[in-house]
């Protein structure tokens, strides 16, 4: 007897659907299927989802993390873009360790930008999604740069504050990269200035979801928080790229030599693991 499409039982096709070698959104490429589209999908989702905000109506935009060894955790857009009074504390205490020009690095939908300006701070927004750049001008949020952290330094711009809100200290990569993103942020401070991140400890999380690829990290020499992730949303996905998520213990052993001093860590109760580091710049 035939099976499915009149093949032979065990009898395999180059258009099996369990046969996932490969597509061309996978960066090994393979059998043709085309894959999610490598592309802006941050900025798309958080377009869809500021258009969302203002409809009432509209259904619910969600993201799709991708971790890869194939975990995914889908999860609301709205707080990207949610105004600072729906903000959990810990955020909104972020702002208030901010003083003068700020440097909302990976601003995403701007919501920190906005809420930076309308506290009466200089602010800009700097992100490589020129979708999320888009949903920053569309709420007048007009000092925007398109790029890294390691562009923008070579201008000559300077700060007296640089935040990295939404879990952004994962912008830290891996513990290689830490120490050159810390001195490209060194090499914008004006005197006094002070990084305000927030982070998550994936180190120490005795989640079973995590602590096998926490085991790999730590064999392969990473900091076992460490993640590699891409953002999908609709047919479109973001390169792969690192996310550090470390012990505020291993943050510490990755700031001496970059020009800052890390001044202080806060836990905040009811948190889901998060912190607040602060770090400010020496001499
Ligand atoms: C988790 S979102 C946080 C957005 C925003 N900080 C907030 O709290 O709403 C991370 C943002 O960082 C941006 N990003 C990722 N890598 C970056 C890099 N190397 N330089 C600048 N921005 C980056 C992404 O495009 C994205 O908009």
């Amino acid at each position: 007897m035939n099976g499915p499409a009149g093949r032979a039982p065990g009898e395999v096709t180059e258009d099996e659907p369990g046969d996932d070698r490969g597509t061309e959104g996978h960066p090994e490429g393979g059998m043709g299927r085309p894959g999610p589209r490598i592309g802006d999908a941050i900025g798309d989702m958080l377009r869809d989802a500021y258009e969302a905000s203002l409809d009432p109506s509209a259904a619910p935009v969600l993201q799709i993390a991708e971790r890869d060894d194939g975990l995914v955790i889908v999860l609301p857009v709205a707080p990207w873009i949610a105004p600072i009074d729906q903000w959990p504390d810990e955020e909104r205490r972020a702002l208030d360790l901010l003083k003068g020009r700020v440097l909302d690095v990976g601003a995403g939908g701007g919501r920190a930008a906005r809420a930076l300006l309308d506290r009466g701070h200089d602010v800009t927004a700097i992100d490589i999604s020129p979708g999320a750049l888009e949903v920053c001008r569309r709420q007048s949020i007009r000092s925007v740069v398109r790029g890294t952290v390691h562009e923008h330094a070579t201008t000559g711009a300077k700060y007296d504050g640089f935040l990295l809100l939404g879990i952004n200290l994962g912008l830290l990569e891996t513990r290689q990269e830490a120490p050159r993103f810390l001195r490209a942020l060194a090499a914008m401070a004006a005197p006094g200035a002070a990084i305000v991140a927030q982070g998550r400890n994936l180190t120490d999380s005795d989640d079973p979801l995590h602590l096998p690829y926490n085991q790999r990290n730590l064999r392969a020499g990473r900091i076992a928080g460490q993640r590699t992730l891409r953002i999908r949303y609709r047919d479109v996905a973001t390169p792969w790229f690192h996310y550090l998520n470390p012990a505020p213990r291993e943050l510490a052993e990755l700031v001496p030599g970059t020009g800052w001093e890390l001044t202080d860590i806060t836990h905040f109760e009811n948190s889901t693991g998060s912190y607040l580091a602060t770090l400010r710049r020496e001499g």
